[in-house]
């Protein structure tokens, strides 16, 4: 039976980490997956995830099933955590359903539109991550694209952007990263935000919103400012949201799927669908990573340190920013750079051509998306003159 199979190639993503891993130069870089790295190139486990984990371990009395649904201490705090002031108003028309990872969000978001409108037609930017498509259409939904990014200006294209939204069938939805787009860095300002949701709003499409940075881009309100502009405006949305980056729980699979509706029945049935699909894929989320921040959120003092500690690393990936911006600009006078400054978040599309991505991996063991994203927080204090040298030559 399983001798049609073919071998398919690695993941864009995910193949390169393990090609990384399996290079024995003392020269590599790895810019290529979405992890936060210190200045050693380790991916920390943050000091106050550690501590609620410790304190999380001695409590444990069991080990006995979560409902569907997951944690309900952790349902509320990443409820609050995401919308913020509007939290309390909006929680009685809202369902919360924890899930494994930002990616099961996505997927459980796109099983139960396909719930309410079989094979829908969801709206994704040009570029966008390259796990949307497959996590959305293995929902079983139709994936379109609109205009987002212009990479010889490496900017948002608003208008295009505007215009296609304004062609989108009534119904359809939009699925919009609310900061710290991947793969371009690039993000709305709050006037282009509201002229989206000018468009959104009149063609009565739906917004899927994807949260995986928040408080890696400027701070957890600004990140988040979409979403909570969104849930005052508009009648219904959905909010994919990973807690992979900001608690630096990758490999425990914690996130949630956020649903807001008109009411509380509303809001009920979504819930009881959202249980059923979730039930029929993986049963129940895993429930150690989203105990451990229901422990962080739920404690002022675990808060604090947690809202410092993703303030440096934020702080971080901006001056690694500057720093590889102004290496390109020593090494090629005359070419613009400062765009890398103006983007956010971990990612960048240095705008090379797939030949020098290819070279310079080769070559220098320097690792990118061959569409030329680059994972800022690849980057260290220690090795980002070197990989600005060796971009700079390739830059249109
Ligand atoms: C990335 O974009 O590199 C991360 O979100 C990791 C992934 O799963 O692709």
């Amino acid at each position: 039976m399983f001798e049609k199979l073919e071998t398919l190639p690695p993941d864009p993503i995910l193949g390169l980490s393990v090609a990384f891993r399996e290079d024995p130069s003392p020269d590599k870089v790895d810019l290529s997956v979405g992890v936060y790295r210190d200045r050693g190139g380790v991916t920390p486990v943050m000091s106050v995830v550690q501590e609620a984990e410790r304190a999380l371990i001695d409590a444990q009395v069991t080990k006995v099933y979560l409902p569907p649904a997951g944690a309900p201490g952790f349902r509320e705090t990443i409820f609050s955590l995401v919308l913020g002031d509007a939290a309390a108003t909006l929680r009685p028309r809202a369902s919360v359903i924890q899930a494994p990872g930002g990616c099961g969000a996505l997927r459980l978001g796109a099983e139960l539109i396909n719930r309410a409108v079989p094979a829908a037609t969801i709206h994704l930017s040009d570029p966008s991550w390259p796990n949307h498509a497959p996590l959305l259409t293995g929902g079983g939904l139709r994936v379109e694209r609109y205009p987002y990014y212009d990479s010889a200006g490496h900017r948002l294209t608003l208008q295009p952007m505007l215009d296609a939204l304004s062609g989108a069938a009534p119904g359809s939805l939009v699925l919009l990263q609310a900061s710290c787009h991947n793969p371009t860095g690039v993000d709305p300002d709050r006037e282009q935000w509201r002229a989206i949701l000018d468009v959104v709003a009149a063609r009565r499409l739906v917004p899927f919103f994807d949260i995986a940075y928040q408080g890696l881009g400027d701070d957890l309100d600004t990140d988040a400012w979409i979403i909570r502009e969104s849930a005052r405006r508009l009648p219904e949305m959905l909010v994919a949201v990973s807690c992979s980056k900001n608690f630096g729980l990758y490999r425990e699979r914690t996130g949630a799927l956020l649903f807001i509706g008109t009411d509380i029945a509303h809001a009920r049935a979504v819930e009881s669908q959202a249980n059923k699909a979730a039930r029929s894929m993986y049963s129940m989320p895993p429930g150690h990573g989203g105990l451990i921040v229901e422990r962080v959120l739920g404690d002022a003092t675990l808060r604090a340190r947690w809202q410092a500690e993703l303030a440096v690393m934020a702080g971080r990936l901006r001056s690694l920013r500057a720093a590889l911006a102004q290496g390109m600009a020593e090494a090629r006078p005359g070419v613009d750079t400062s765009w890398l400054v103006r983007q956010r978040g971990m990612f960048s599309l240095l705008g090379l051509r797939p030949e020098a991505v290819r070279s310079l991996r080769e070559e220098h063991h320097l690792y990118m998306g061959l569409d030329s994203r680059v994972n800022i927080a690849g980057l260290s204090e220690d090795n980002v003159a070197r990989v600005a040298r060796l971009v700079a030559p390739h830059l249109e």
